[in-house]
C-alpha cells in the first residue's frame, strides 16, 4: 500500500488503538432532509470535535462545514436514487475522484447492493472507483447497503458482501452488525466498521451495539442516526468514544452520557 494511502487511512482508523468513531451525515443523498439533519451545519458542528472522521456528500461538505475543520472527510461519491424512486439500488458514481482530491478528502465511499437487480452495476462502480482512487492514494470505503430491505442483515449475506468488496480491492468496509457478526469479520481481510442503522429505542441500545461489534472484531463505528437523532447528541458521541476507544462498558458509558447531560453539556435539538 502506498504511503499516501496508508497515511490517509491512519488519520481515520486511529493508530493508537486501531479503532475509529466515524460520524455519518450523508443520509440526505437519498433521504433528503431526514429528521434532525434538516440543518446539517447545526447538527454537525457540536459533534465534530468528538469524531475521528466525517462521512458526507460534497454538497454538505462545501455548504455546511467550515474549510478550517481539522477532520478527515470520507466523501460519499455514489448516489442517483431516492427513497421515493423506483429502486434505491440503482446507484452510479456521482462525484469524480478529481473533485474528491480538490476537497482534500481522507477517503471516498460508495454503496454496493449485492443480490439486487443492480448488483453488477454497483460492484462495477466500486471496481472503477478503486482503480481511479488508488492512482492518487485515496482509500475506498465500500458500504454494503441493503436499501429498504433491513431484514437482509444477517451473517451469511453480510459475509458475502464484505468478502466481495474486499476481493475487489476496497480498503475498508461499512456494514451492519448482526447475529454471529464475528463470522462477517473473520472472513473479511479488510477493516470493518458498522453503521448504526435506524435509531434504536435507547442510547444504551446503540452503545451496546457498538460494544458488541468491537468485541467481535469491528475496528469501529460509522454511526449517524443513533448519534444525531439522540436527544443528547454530544453526550452520546462522547459515550460512544468511551466504548470504542477506551473499552468502557456500555452501562458505564451511559452513566457518562447522563453526567454530561446533567452537567449542561447536552446539546438541545
Ligand atoms: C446508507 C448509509 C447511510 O447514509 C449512513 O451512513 C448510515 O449511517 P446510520 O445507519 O448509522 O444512520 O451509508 O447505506
Amino acid at each position: 500500500m502506498d504511503w499516501g494511502l496508508k497515511n490517509r487511512l491512519s488519520r481515520i482508523i486511529q493508530p493508537a488503538d486501531g479503532h475509529t468513531v466515524m460520524l455519518a451525515v450523508d443520509h440526505g443523498y437519498f433521504l433528503g432532509p431526514i429528521s434532525r439533519l434538516e440543518k446539517p451545519e447545526e447538527a454537525i458542528a457540536p459533534l465534530l470535535p468528538y469524531a475521528d472522521a466525517l462521512m458526507l456528500t460534497r454538497g454538505v461538505l462545501r455548504n455546511c462545514v467550515g474549510a478550517s475543520a481539522d477532520i478527515p472527510v470520507v466523501l460519499r461519491v455514489s448516489g442517483g436514487s431516492s427513497i421515493v424512486g423506483a429502486d434505491l439500488a440503482n446507484e452510479t458514481i456521482t462525484t469524480s475522484v478529481r473533485d474528491a482530491i480538490r476537497l482534500n478528502v481522507g477517503a471516498v465511499a460508495l454503496s454496493v447492493f449485492v443480490g439486487s437487480q443492480y448488483e453488477h452495476q454497483t460492484l462495477a462502480n466500486l471496481a472503477h472507483l478503486i482503480d481511479e482512487s488508488v492512482e492518487y492514494g485515496i482509500p475506498v470505503l465500500a458500504v454494503t447497503a441493503v436499501g429498504k430491505e433491513l431484514e437482509k442483515r444477517d451473517a451469511r449475506y453480510l459475509s458475502l458482501c464484505c468478502r466481495i468488496v474486499a476481493e475487489l480491492g476496497a480498503h475498508f468496509v461499512k456494514t451492519y452488525y448482526c447475529e454471529d457478526f464475528e463470522r462477517v469479520v473473520e472472513s473479511c481481510p479488510i477493516p470493518v466498521v458498522i453503521a448504526g442503522g435506524p435509531k434504536l429505542e435507547t442510547d444504551l441500545d446503540a452503545l451496546r451495539l457498538a460494544r458488541s461489534a468491537i468485541e467481535q472484531g469491528a475496528v469501529g463505528v460509522d454511526m449517524g442516526r443513533n448519534v444525531w437523532q439522540s436527544d443528547h447528541p454530544v453526550p452520546m458521541i462522547r459515550a460512544l468514544r468511551a466504548v470504542v476507544h477506551e473499552g468502557t462498558s456500555p452501562e458505564e458509558a451511559h452513566e457518562l452520557l447522563l453526567e454530561l447531560k446533567h452537567s449542561g453539556q447536552a446539546q438541545p435539538v
